[in-house]
Formats: C-alpha cells, sequence, structure tokens
C-alpha cells in the first residue's frame, strides 16, 4: 500500500490554490494543484490513488459537471467539495451524485486535514479490497513468498493463527512484510469476507487517532462537526490491523486495552458502550517487550494483544528468499510495465545473494523495478555492504545452487520457457532439467511469451 498522499487540487482562483498547497504541504500532503479543471481531469486515470479536492462554482465548468466527468475517468475516486455559503444545494446534490464530502469556505484547517484523511482512509480500505479479491484465490505460498525455513514457518503459524482467531503481534525491521502477513491472517481466516480495517498509529496527534479509532459523537469537541464511526466499529466481525503499534500514544493505549478486554467501545463524546467482535494483529517495528519493560509501551497491553506473535527475521538472515522474491516481483514489475523480463546473469544473482538489504523485502522490490525498467544497466547499484567485500558465514552449497539456479534461470529465459532448447543450450538430459526445475521450484510457464507458444 502506498504511503504518500496525493491531492488533486482544483480550483480557478490562484490565491486558494496557493493558500491550500502550503497547508497541506505542511501536513504531509503531496498536492497536485490545477487552476485549469480540463487539465486536472486530464491528470486522473482510472488507477489513480489520489484524493480530489475542487471548488464548486468555476467560471466553464459547475462541480456536479466535474463530479460526473471525475466519476466516468476513475470511479471509485473519493471527491471532497468545497463549496461557498450560495451552493449548499449544488453541493448536497453532489453528495447525492457520488461526491465523497464537502466542506463550507471558508475552509477550518483542521476539518478538511480530517476529512481529507477520512478520504483517504476510505481509498485505502478499497485498494485493500481489491487486492484481496485479486488475492482470494491464492494459495499462502502464492500469498506469502519465500523458501526458507522461517517463511515456511510463518506460513504454517498465519494457517493456525488465522484459524483460531486469536489477536497477534507481527516483529519485523522496516519492509520486511508485516503488511503482507497481517493481510494473510485475515485473508485465510474464517472473517476473510469481513472487513480488514488498517490503521497506521505512526505520526498522528492523540486526539487524532482517538477519533479514528473510537469514532466521536457530534459535538464531543471544537471541530467535530459530524458523528464519526471509528475504526474499531468499522472492523466490526473482521480484523483490526494496528500498524505501527510502538508509536501510539499511551493514553490511546490505556483505551484500546480496555476495547479489547471488555469487548465494547465507546466513541469519543458518547455514552453508549458498543459491543465489538474483532480480531487485533498489531505491527511493530521496535521491541514491545523492551519498550514495556522501559516503561515506553504498556505492559497490560502488551501482555494482552501478544497472544500470539510472529516474528519475520531481516532479508539478509534467509537468502534463500531473495531469489524467489525477485523473481516474483519481476514478473509482476513486467505486468505492470507490460514489458518482458531481462536475463538475469549469474553475477547478478550472486549480488543479490550477497547484499545486506538494510531495506528488507521493499529494497528487492524496488531493486527488481529499476532491474526490469534496465535503469542500472548490468550492475543492480547496491550500496556496497561490508559483508559483499567479506562475507560472513560463507555457504558453498548455497552459493553453488545459486549459481545453478541462475543458471537454469537463464537459459529458460533466452529460450522462453523451451525446454529442448535448454537442455540443448544447456547440455543436460530433458529428464534432470525436469528435475532442476522442480527442484528450485522453477515454473518454465514463466518464460513464455504467450500463451500459444510451443514449449
Ligand atoms: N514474503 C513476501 N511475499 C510476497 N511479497 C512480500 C513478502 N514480503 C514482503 N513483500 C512485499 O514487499 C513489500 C514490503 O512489504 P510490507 O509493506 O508488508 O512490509 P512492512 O514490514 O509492512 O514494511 P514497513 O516496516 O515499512 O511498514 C510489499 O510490496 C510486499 O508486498
Ligand atoms: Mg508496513
Amino acid at each position: 500500500m502506498q504511503n504518500t498522499k496525493v491531492v488533486v487540487l482544483i480550483d480557478d482562483e490562484i490565491d486558494v490554490i496557493e493558500a491550500l498547497t502550503e497547508m497541506l504541504e505542511l501536513e504531509g500532503f503531496d498536492v497536485l494543484p490545477f487552476t485549469d479543471p480540463k487539465l486536472a481531469l486530464r491528470s486522473i486515470k482510472s488507477d489513480s490513488h489520489c484524493v480530489v479536492l475542487c471548488d464548486v462554482k468555476m467560471p466553464h465548468i459547475d462541480g456536479l459537471t466535474l463530479l460526473d466527468a471525475i466519476n466516468k475517468r476513475a470511479s471509485n475516486l473519493p471527491v471532497l467539495l468545497m463549496s461557498g455559503h450560495g451552493d449548499i444545494p449544488m453541493a448536497t446534490q453532489a453528495i447525492k451524485n457520488g461526491a465523497y464530502d464537502f466542506l463550507e469556505k471558508p475552509l477550518v484547517p483542521s476539518d478538511l486535514i480530517i476529512k481529507l484523511n477520512d478520504a483517504f482512509a476510505k481509498r485505502q480500505f478499497e485498494s485493500i479490497d481489491d487486492a484481496v479479491e485479486n488475492n482470494s484465490s491464492l494459495t499462502i505460498e502464492e500469498f506469502l513468498i519465500g523458501e526458507s525455513r522461517s517463511i515456511e514457518q510463518i506460513r504454517q503459524q498465519i494457517l493456525v493463527l488465522a484459524k483460531t482467531g486469536v489477536d497477534t503481534i507481527i516483529n519485523g525491521d522496516t519492509g520486511t512484510g508485516k503488511e503482507v502477513v497481517a493481510n494473510a491472517l485475515h485473508q485465510f481466516s474464517t472473517r476473510k469476507e469481513q472487513p480488514f480495517v488498517a490503521i497506521n498509529c505512526g505520526g498522528m496527534t492523540e486526539s487524532i487517532i482517538e477519533s479514528e479509532l473510537f469514532g466521536h459523537e457530534l459535538g464531543s469537541f471544537t471541530n467535530a462537526s459530524k458523528q464519526r464511526i471509528g475504526k474499531i466499529e468499522l472492523a466490526n466481525n473482521g480484523t483490526l490491523f494496528l500498524d505501527e503499534i510502538e508509536s501510539m500514544p499511551i493514553s490511546v493505549q490505556i483505551k484500546l486495552l480496555r476495547v479489547i478486554q471488555e469487548r465494547v467501545v465507546e466513541r469519543v463524546g458518547g455514552n453508549q458502550l458498543i459491543p465489538v467482535n474483532i480480531v487485533v494483529v498489531a505491527a511493530s517495528k521496535a521491541n514491545l517487550e523492551e519498550l514495556s519493560d522501559q516503561g515506553l509501551f504498556r505492559k497490560d497491553l502488551f501482555y494482552r494483544l501478544n497472544v500470539a506473535s510472529i516474528n519475520i527475521p531481516k532479508l539478509k538472515e534467509r537468502v534463500e528468499d531473495v531469489h524467489p522474491l525477485f523473481c516474483h516481483f519481476v514478473k509482476k514489475s513486467c505486468q505492470k510495465f507490460q514489458t518482458q523480463p531481462p536475463i538475469l546473469l549469474c553475477e547478478q544473482l550472486r549480488a543479490l545473494n550477497m547484499h545486506d538489504w538494510p531495506g528488507n523485502t521493499r529494497e528487492l522490490r524496488n531493486v527488481a523495478d529499476r532491474f526490469v525498467l534496465g535503469i542500472d544497466g548490468q550492475g543492480f547499484n547496491l550500496q556496497k555492504t561490508t559483508s559483499e567485500t567479506e562475507p560472513e558465514g560463507f555457504d558453498f552449497d548455497l552459493q553453488m545452487e545459486g549459481y545453478e539456479k541462475a543458471l537454469l534461470l537463464e537459459a529458460l529465459a533466452k529460450s522462453e520457457g523451451n525446454i529442448n532448447a535448454s537442455s540443448e543450450q544447456l547440455n543436460l538430459p530433458r529428464k534432470t532439467l525436469y528435475r532442476k526445475l522442480k527442484k528450485y521450484n522453477i515454473n518454465k510457464f514463466d518464460f513464455r511469451v504467450s500463451a500459444t507458444k510451443e514449449t
């Protein structure tokens, strides 16, 4: 899931554009400003992951016509309208026609930020839903890729935990795959048809995270102009994914503990206890037990959440996963960029296996993208690390296997998955070639250019 929040801002008044751009950028949004709605429309694609913030009254086009045009280009894009007092009827009609919400001018910055964040959260659920829909037929091996013992153990753990539906903490360094594991815990559970609701606890003030999680009643604080259903309620019967839980303010932790223990939620400013049935999955980069020993995380919450825990090792500690993950990302990248996979040379595979991967799997994914696009030429432009010059714990067998695998892949890539041509090129009997492909879990069909070609 992507973290940048892109706002397409449309207003014919340059002063408004300038003031809003500055304010939104300071709040961490990326702004694409337009005074011309036609140009703005052109920048919107069906798969755009942005939120549109636009004026309802502009010289050549009104809010309703613009909304209609945006919906035609990208039907699920949240559109937030800004209206002057006199345009309220039009804005109300726009909501009926599918606009996400509207704000009255002059804008109250904190209201705008909350509404934009809401709109992005909506967008996020939809992309998770899309992803889950697309992934619904995947096996656990296809969902969580890797050949290392640790990944195999994690897959087994996921299947057991998903069945029992216990609260779980996922621990892992940056980019190791915590979100994939959280998704898998939901996807392979009986709750998979129910909502998977994610919230990132990092970088939010105490009051925002509180109202995001628990919701609020109308007028419960100065800017609560509307009732809001919190994510805990939204996740009812499904899974609540608390990402970066280590950054959750202590006061919010206490309230969350109450929800988990008593299985009820109370909206901010409300006086009603609403029953909820949720599985809580929390992810952390930090060691929560250590944090709680230092008084930086509530011990009671830690113990309550830590019914089960999954630890994802750093990528450099599971070298066997580098190649299968790389192939997976290359394949996805080729689909994304509509191109053919380049040939992976032995030295390149060796470089991948030897690299330290400080950014873990996410870094590998980026390298795969660059490889497919040919950005780094023949090399990978990997940062030099100590282990590249001085390999620690050199594993001869592993290196040889890596080399053998690279030769097989190279031949298959050259022959576009043709077994006869590959066995000839490698001077290997076909039977041996098939055995080796099986050993390394290589699928010749992955190398075919089109489905109609002979193999
Ligand atoms: N075992 C895996 N199989 C398939 N894809 C993976 C695997 N591990 C990670 N990925 C992919 O690598 C990227 C990073 O993974 P993810 O976002 O889950 O990491 P994270 O631990 O949540 O990162 P961060 O700490 O930055 O939040 C994503 O594109 C994800 O799909
Ligand atoms: Mg993550």
